[in-house]
């Protein structure tokens, strides 16, 4: 049997909770969430849609962490969500203490697991989750590149009139405002899109997919986007459950792919059973390797400043 579990029933949660009992990517999904009444009513609510979809999936909820108790993925979505006007990095101090909760509890009742972080800054909370549960970085991936090339093979297809479906996109790095998309890597039925859009208009695309999760935000003022990052969640887990080996951007701990050690950011690998099972290191230009480089420090900026929330916690815990 396999089964799921998404820890956090906000709207990311349950939107990738709908998708995936869906599509039917396992036989027991598992909601849970600190408030009870949220995580039982959202499973509920999507277990009663199977009739209408057609599915046995069969969807629990709760408060109670040992729900989780043998399954094979464990995705974490629970934490405080960024309010217009701020960043990612600005609920890393809110949600560090979250995320080592919840890692224990995965540790305790799902160490077989493989992690897919999605809470924000999902780029540092990888690199945490990695560092707590002590997994091999092949189970510890998080969701980020790609909701980023969906947008921004959504705005190609807006802007050239193609189909979507068929514009294949590339976002790697940070995912915040350092991210970098990389218009070389993008293609519209595998014909580059420079032989469509003009630079400013490829410029625009750039710009609009690196302020994707913002131009949402500022639009619905009291939510992010979950339709988009749940479809994303669903693709990564399709391809991990099914063992696809698709070629799709995750968030993994790098040990010298792109020249980095020691941080968590988005590169394209291998996804497939277990989770990540090869980066690949692609050839970069010289602007493109600058734009990775400087996207990385931004990363081990949160990194270091969770290692001084660390000691802070320390000192107080010994006085
Ligand atoms: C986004 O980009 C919430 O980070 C998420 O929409």
């Amino acid at each position: 049997m396999y089964k799921i579990t998404i820890v956090g029933a906000g709207r990311v949660g349950e939107a990738a909770a709908q998708f995936l009992a869906q599509h039917q990517h396992c036989e027991e999904l598992v909601l849970l969430d600190v408030d009870e009444g949220l995580a039982v009513g959202t499973a509920l609510d999507i277990q009663e849609s199977a009739p209408l979809f057609r599915f046995d999936t069969r969807v629990i909820g709760g408060a109670d962490a040992s729900l989780m108790a043998a399954s094979q993925l464990v995705i974490i979505t629970a934490g405080f969500p960024r309010r217009p006007g701020m960043s990612r990095s600005d609920v890393l101090e809110a949600n560090v203490p979250i995320i080592d909760a919840i890692v224990d509890h995965v540790r305790c009742h799902a160490p077989e697991a493989t992690l897919l972080m999605v809470t924000n800054p999902v780029d540092v909370l990888t690199w945490r989750a990695f560092q707590r549960s002590g997994f091999e970085r092949q189970r510890v991936i998080g969701q980020a590149g790609v909701l980023d090339a969906a947008r921004m093979a959504s705005f190609v297809a807006l802007e050239t009139g193609f189909s979507p479906q068929d514009v294949c996109a590339m976002v790697l790095g940070g995912h915040g405002d350092t991210m970098v998309p990389l218009p070389r890597y993008t293609c519209v039925g595998g014909v580059p899109i420079d032989s469509f859009l003009p630079p400013e208009a490829i410029e625009r695309i750039v710009q609009r997919t690196r302020q994707g999760g913002a131009e949402i935000l500022a639009l619905r003022q009291k939510s992010s986007a979950y339709d988009s990052p749940g479809a994303a969640i669903a693709a990564m887990v399709d391809a991990v459950r099914h063992n696809r080996r698709r070629l799709m951007p995750a968030v993994c701990v790098l040990e010298g792919e792109y020249g980095q050690h020691g941080v968590a950011m988005g590169v394209p690998t291998v996804l497939g059973a277990r989770g990540m099972q090869r980066v690949i290191d692609l050839p970069l230009e010289a602007d493109e390797r600058e734009l990775f480089a400087r996207s990385a420090e931004r990363v081990r900026e949160d990194i270091a400043r969770m290692a001084e929330m660390d000691e802070r916690m320390q000192r107080i815990a010994a006085s």
